[in-house]
């Protein structure tokens, strides 16, 4: 039997490689996005009580009636935006999966979507997927913002789509109020949908107030918004989120989303509910993970990295430039083999392999395992 491959390109990704590597070496692994410490234990109990209350079977095509109820109430409370639970909020297996859903929904072969680079590593490849091409553009190295000249020069009759994440992964970098207005000046009027990815939504950091296309009523017409309860309730093995997009846009999202997974997990979607009821199951969320991002930042002070900034996210990066040139995979595998620490290297981030000599760590971990990996990264001379 001969295959044609869709992505005769795409081999193991780099988590899985770094993280077998991490295991083999018993290194501390702050290379994948995963938290290593408990989830909420009220959250828990709410997915037992719904499983004993008999919430074991399909709820409806849309998602749990409740849960989008909640979500809506929290977006008006939170960016004082109205939007239907019935028509505008569909609930998905995790956010990649609202992802591929959105751009599936929208892609014809030879469209073209605006990825900024270093991206999160579904993109290209969902792109390809449906017959489009990605059009790249780079962050601006070491502040990683976008220009938005550049964006006004890749747009082509053929754009259809800009894909933006923010609270960013790998960087950890934001945006702004002004991207926000450049954006909405770029696509006004222009058949150009967006896509964004903000599955790391209430991880921002030093009071930055979330830059969510939910704020911005003209802009939800044209987008689809991608959010992931595993990443923001800490517990990613859930592979639960929901989509936020206008009416017109929902339809069609749905119309692939029925024929892919149709429901999602029911018991989850009950307890999820009864959560977010409770302002406090989010609002504290950022404080949380901000103080595990300064408790890493302090500890990096004893080793010879240069930590970048980090504004969001599970993640931050750092340069190594005082320690050595080697590429920035061959440092990340060379640190993990001698020194037992696992980072991931940036250049895999993007399609060119870009090697700005940098490497991402995952600060969404115990105080013990930030530890236990920085005096070891200390020892690196
Ligand atoms: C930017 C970004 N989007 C999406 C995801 C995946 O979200 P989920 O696990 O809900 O599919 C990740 C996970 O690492 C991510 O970093």
């Amino acid at each position: 039997m001969k295959i044609h491959s869709k992505l005769p390109n795409v081999g193991t990704t780099i988590f899985t490689v770094m993280s077998d590597l991490a295991t083999e070496y018993n290194a501390v692994n702050l290379g994948q996005g995963f938290p290593d410490y408990e989830m909420s234990g009220e959250l828990i109990a709410l997915v037992n009580e719904a499983m004993k209350k008999g919430f074991n079977q399909y709820v409806p095509m849309q998602g749990y009636l409740p849960l989008r109820e909640a979500l809506s109430e929290k977006i008006q409370s939170l960016y004082n935006t109205v939007t239907d639970p019935n028509t505008q909020i569909t609930i998905t297996p995790g956010g990649t999966y609202a992802i591929y859903t959105a751009l599936t929904t929208i892609l014809q072969p030879g469209d073209e979507v605006i990825i900024f680079e270093p991206a999160y590593d579904s993109y290209v490849p969902t792109v390809k997927i449906n017959g489009a091409v990605p059009v790249l553009i780079d962050l601006e190295f070491p502040g990683y913002k976008i220009d938005w000249n550049k964006v006004r020069q890749k747009i082509s009759p053929k754009t259809r789509a800009i894909m933006l994440n923010s609270p960013h992964n790998p960087t950890g970098s934001v945006l702004s109020a002004n991207d926000m207005h450049e954006l909405r000046s770029i696509v006004k009027d222009k058949n150009i949908f967006i896509c964004s990815d903000e599955v790391y939504e209430h991880l921002v950091f030093d009071g930055i107030p979330h830059q969510s296309i939910l704020r911005y009523p003209d802009l939800l017409e044209k987008s689809f918004v991608c959010f992931s309860f595993g990443k923001v309730f800490h517990c990613t093995g859930w592979k639960l989120g929901y989509c936020v997009s206008s009416p017109e846009l929902t339809k069609e999202f749905r119309k692939v989303h029925q024929f892919n997974c149709f429901s999602c997990n029911s018991p989850m979607q009950v307890a999820l509910a009864k959560f977010l009821s409770d302002k406090n199951s989010y609002l504290p969320l950022s404080s949380f993970m901000q103080k595990k991002r300064d408790h890493f930042i302090k500890l990096m002070k004893a080793t010879k990295f240069q930590l970048l900034n980090s504004s969001g996210s599970y993640f931050i990066c750092g340069t190594y430039h005082d320690i050595s040139d080697e590429s920035d995979k061959d440092f990340s595998i060379r640190i993990t083999k001698e020194y037992g620490v696992t980072p991931i290297p940036v250049s895999v981030f993007y399609q060119a392999g870009t090697d700005n000599k940098v490497v991402r760590f995952c600060f969404a971990k115990k105080e013990e395992t930030l530890e236990a990996a920085v005096e070891r990264l200390a020892t690196i001379s």
